[in-house]
């Protein structure tokens, strides 16, 4: 029921998840190198930061994380990952704090997708420049090599290898029916792309829509992007938008909206990531059976909390 803290929901994990199925999330590791400043720079200046670190980054690497270290879940996570220092920092992170990265493909010869970060530790502030550098995109072939009957729930965040990504996901609806297992499914939205167009209309049990995809789609609540983008996806998929300070909007394929505000901590002092532990937090609900309702508040909890802390490690 919705009158659960964040802390007896975290109890609860302990005790049940582990005899469940694993949860895999589908998409990208990369390298954050985080500088954190106490003002946002001018253009051309030579400044200097309060700490500067490493950082294994990526929302699906971020979700994997907090599923695994933060929730006790039994977590894999396909990303691809290279034999470069920055891939095989990446690898070794994961791996100390328990995600399950054995499927992972392992390139040669290319680059590691890498950010460079500036945190505004006076209001938690975020600013991020991407660069992919070259390491390649998952294929159905790396996915083919899943037992998929390990897997309760697959949540994919959205790439640009869309026409991949969806042959993953009739793999996984034609395994489901063949079986008769309920593997649930996930898809994330974060930035908006031309390319998303058919991927929007899988069979998703729960598409997430980050704010900068629903504001480039000309949408200014999340209220207005759910109810905006229920006729776009598959009439059984539950939209989620989770929108900063304002909280977050679902929509039920029952038509029913509900939403939870934010929890915002005493002092925010970094949100890098603050989306994927939303998601985190909002999956390992779901996959428990709870109401979308309590989902979205706990994913707005975990997510507040975690804006209070520099990184995730102190999350739990
Ligand atoms: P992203 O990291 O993808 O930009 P958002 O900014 O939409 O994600 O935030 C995701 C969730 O994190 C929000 O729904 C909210 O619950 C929480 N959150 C983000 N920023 C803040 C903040 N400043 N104060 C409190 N909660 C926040
Ligand atoms: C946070 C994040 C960072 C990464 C960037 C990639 O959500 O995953 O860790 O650098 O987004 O877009």
């Amino acid at each position: 029921n919705s009158t659960n803290t964040l802390a007896d929901i975290c109890k609860m994990a302990d005790a049940r998840t582990r005899e469940m199925k694993r949860i895999l999330v589908v998409g990208l590791a990369c390298l954050d190198i985080i500088n954190t400043v106490d003002r946002y720079p001018r253009e051309d200046e030579d400044t200097r930061a309060l700490s500067q670190r490493w950082q294994k980054g990526g929302n699906a690497a971020n979700t994997a994380v907090v599923l695994t270290q933060t929730l006790d879940t039994s977590c894999e996570l396909l990303c691809s990952l290279n034999t470069g220092i920055e891939g095989q920092y990446v690898k070794e992170d994961l791996q100390k704090r328990g995600v399950l990265i054995e499927n992972c493909p392992v390139n040669k010869n290319c680059g590691f997708p890498t950010s460079c970060v500036l945190i505004n530790s006076v209001c938690g502030s975020r600013t991020i420049i991407h660069a992919r550098n070259n390491l390649p995109e998952l294929e159905l072939t790396d996915f083919d090599k899943l037992d998929l009957s390990l897997y309760s729930w697959i949540h994919f965040e959205g790439r640009r290898n869309v026409d991949e990504i969806i042959k993953m996901i009739k793999k996984v609806r034609d395994f489901g029916r063949e079986q008769k297992l309920q593997i649930k499914i996930s898809v994330e939205f974060e930035k908006k792309r031309p390319e998303f167009e058919p991927l929007f209309k899988v069979e998703a049990d729960v598409i997430f829509i980050g704010k900068d995809f629903a504001q480039f789609s000309g949408f200014t609540t999340p209220e207005e992007t759910v109810n905006g983008l229920s006729t776009q996806v598959h009439s059984t998929s539950v939209l989620i938008c989770p929108w900063g300070e304002r909280g977050a909007v679902a929509r039920g394929c029952d038509k029913e909206i509900c939403s939870s505000p934010a929890y915002p901590p005493e002092r925010v002092v970094d949100t890098l990531g603050a989306g994927d532990t939303f998601i985190a937090g909002v999956i390992f609900c779901l996959n428990r059976g709870r109401l979308i309702k309590d989902a979205i508040q706990f994913g707005c909890q975990l997510a507040g909390k975690k804006c209070g802390i520099q990184g995730f490690d102190g999350l739990k």
